[in-house]
């Protein structure tokens, strides 16, 4: 049986309460963290930029983004209620900073081209529709804004082991995407340049990079992103 949204809910909605204090936040997503900061330094120094950060949980990533990259504003959006309720603290004392979003992966709530980069940190793995998700990262992104996706790697042994084996028999059935399988959903979704890098350890992670390659023209309604709040509006024309 394919992984869904509802085992999604239900897992994080268990998970809020007891998730910045799991070992797994020492283990995998402090070190993916760091990785993903560093890139965003690399490409984008000091300059104000827009971060949407897909799949943001509690906002421990978004966090850690505003206070090493001071110029970033950042909209965290989270399938599940209760992983933003778990940040209540963090966003109260970032307000103006970091925004909480409830939302889906697979239906950003933002209007074409209104971000610098997207994240993605731990979470892809559980979209049932990843190519339906990143051309929806794809369409939110300015032209020549970026994509840094990273998730656990599975390609070699030790990272199958570990996220094919145990994490899906935790989990059920998410999916850890190869290297091919991502750099192929990138460049489907319209993303070039696309760079990807192996960061190896006891939980081995793959952070995928890519390009925007030009607006996307999809019409819904959706959010748009001005000044510091996300406020509802109707389709663009
Ligand atoms: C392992 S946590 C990672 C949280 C955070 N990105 C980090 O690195 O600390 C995965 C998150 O993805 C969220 N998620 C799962 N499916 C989602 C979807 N379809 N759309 C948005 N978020 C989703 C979960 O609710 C959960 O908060």
């Amino acid at each position: 049986m394919g992984y869904d949204k509802r085992q999604a809910t239900e897992e994080f909605a268990r998970w809020s309460r007891s998730y910045d204090q799991s070992v797994l936040q020492w283990l995998l997503f402090g070190p993916s963290h760091r990785a993903m900061i560093r890139r965003i330094r690399d490409r984008f120094g000091d300059r104000p930029i827009r971060v949407l950060d897909v799949g943001c949980g509690t906002g421990v990533f978004g966090e850690r983004i505003v206070r090493s990259l001071p110029n970033a504003r950042v909209f965290g959006m989270d399938l599940v209620s209760e992983m933003l309720r778990g940040g209540a603290a963090r966003w109260a004392s970032h307000e103006g900073t970091i925004c909480p979003v409830q939302g889906d992966s697979e239906h950003l709530p933002f209007a074409p081209g209104s971000f610098d980069v997207v994240t993605c940190a731990n979470s892809f793995h559980h979209y049932p529709d990843q190519g339906r998700a990143v051309a929806e990262m794809h369409r939110v992104l300015k032209p020549g804004g970026r994509l840094m996706l990273i998730d656990g790697y599975r390609d070699a042994p030790w990272g199958w082991f570990i996220y094919d084996v145990c994490v899906e028999t935790v989990e059920g059935n998410v999916h850890h995407c190869s290297r091919s399988r991502l750099r192929d959903l990138f460049a489907a979704a319209g993303f070039v340049e696309t760079e990807q890098t192996v960061h190896r350890g006891p939980a081995p992670f793959l952070l995928s990079e890519g390009v925007a390659r030009s607006a996307s023209t999809l019409r819904r309604p959706h959010i748009a992103v001005s000044g510091r709040a996300a406020r509802p509006v109707a389709s663009a024309d």
